[in-house]
């Protein structure tokens, strides 16, 4: 069997990691997966992409399509017409694409037009709020794919909601497999603390990156509300996603930042592991770090309107804030009396034992077996 994964942003390069090895695994039980590994290009820089590749030990991509940045149309449609040039000449019995990006959204639909059976990791996750871009891209994904692999039962509910139930499959989060075998390697490689001259306990880490912060309007406000915290005494870390390092030179060029908060460069995975767990909290609109903290019992502030991830606040790990700087700084000034062992033991049972490439492998092993996939794949 011939399998494509699609990928072309930090998170899905995460995500890879915990299926490939997944199927490495079955390939030494004695199936024959033939792998071929997909980069859209989409991250490009070397902090954004290669060092992923190369700390995370993943497959080398079989091509870099090297699209770049550019506006969404443009992007998601040089995407879709290089990625259906590849389908057309792997002849792939399945595709695998990840998560919320325009290269999911590209790669769904390249697979779904040429009737190739396609999953979605990380499906039936909804923010309700079609402004998102990740918003309308997981939306047309979960409803090309074949197989709708669910995370959290909160995402099986989404599915079914949408008529989507007999496609879906709870097969537990990829991210907290990925969490799981990083973190090790994380503590014994990662010279970040050291590096940057930080105390476990005495920071809280920090990224803003989403195309919502970094508008004329918003931008300002998040830097107020990052403004206040840095004054609470704890030190914050702000590795700085390009886009966001951009949009400060655009709107603010002469604001620089106050004591207690240190912009870094993006930093690589395992870093970006080290620091979280090592902070006493998490400042952030990622969904993949409110994700990360959790895993590792760390306290989050989200600073965005609503979270798809609604177990991390459910089980008291996340405060979702808006831009009120006055809600965050409560919930930070909380980060203390946070118990570490007790939410992580809470997001392990969210998200499944660390089975879960095992399983999407196992069920796109199936779906390709099948005689008629996209019959049986229903819904
Ligand atoms: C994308 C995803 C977002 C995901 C995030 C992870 C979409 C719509 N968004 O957002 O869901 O959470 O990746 O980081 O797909 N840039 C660089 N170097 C790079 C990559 C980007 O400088 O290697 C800059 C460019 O100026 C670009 C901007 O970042 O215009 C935004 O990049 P883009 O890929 O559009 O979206 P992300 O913000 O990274």
């Amino acid at each position: 069997m011939r399998l494509v994964q699609v990928v072309g942003a930090r998170p899905q390069f995460v995500k890879l990691g915990p299926v490939s090895r997944a199927i490495a695994a079955r390939n030494r039980a004695g199936a024959a997966i033939d792998e071929v590994v997909i980069h859209t290009g989409q991250h490009y820089d070397p902090q954004m992409s290669e060092v992923f590749f190369a700390e995370l030990d993943l497959p080398r991509p079989a091509v870099n399509l090297e699209i770049g940045s550019g506006p969404h149309g443009q992007q998601t449609g040089r995407m879709l017409e290089r990625i259906e040039a590849e389908l057309l000449a792997h002849r792939p019995d399945a595709v695998v694409v990840y998560g919320d990006t325009n290269s999911t959204l590209a790669a769904a639909v390249a697979a779904a037009k040429l009737r190739i059976p396609v999953a979605h990791v990380e499906a039936g996750l909804r923010s309700w709020n079609r402004d998102m871009p990740e918003e309308q891209n997981r939306i047309v994904a979960d409803h090309l794919c074949d197989l709708l692999f669910a995370p959290t039962d909160a995402a099986v509910d989404n599915l079914a909601r949408e008529g989507l139930g007999a496609r879906t499959r709870l097969v537990g989060d990829v991210m907290y497999d990925a969490v799981m075998a990083n973190v090790l390697l994380a503590r014994q490689r990662s010279r970040i603390l050291e590096a940057e001259g930080l105390l476990p306990g005495a920071f809280a880490v920090v990224t803003i990156h989403r195309a919502e912060s970094t508008t004329d309007d918003r931008l300002p406000l998040v830097l107020e509300l990052l403004g206040g915290a840095a004054a609470l005494g704890l030190q914050l870390v702000f590795p700085i996603h390009p886009r966001t390092r951009a949009a400060l030179s655009r709107v603010l060029p002469s604001w620089r930042p106050p004591a207690g908060l240190r912009l870094i460069d993006p930093v690589g995975p395992l870093d970006m592991l080290r620091l979280v767990e090592a902070a006493a909290g998490v400042v952030t609109d990622s969904g993949g770090v409110q994700k990360e903290a959790f895993i590792l019992g760390r306290p989050c502030v989200t600073v965005r309107s609503e979270t798809e991830w609604i177990e991390t606040v459910a089980d008291g790990a996340n405060t979702v804030v808006g831009l009120d700087p006055a809600r965050a700084l409560q919930a930070m000034r909380a980060f203390a009396a946070a118990d570490h062992a007790e939410l992580a033991r809470r997001a392990a049972a969210r998200y499944g034992e660390g089975r879960a490439a095992e399983r999407i492998v196992a069920e796109v092993e199936a779906l390709v077996s099948s005689p008629s996939p996209r019959e049986s794949a229903g819904g």
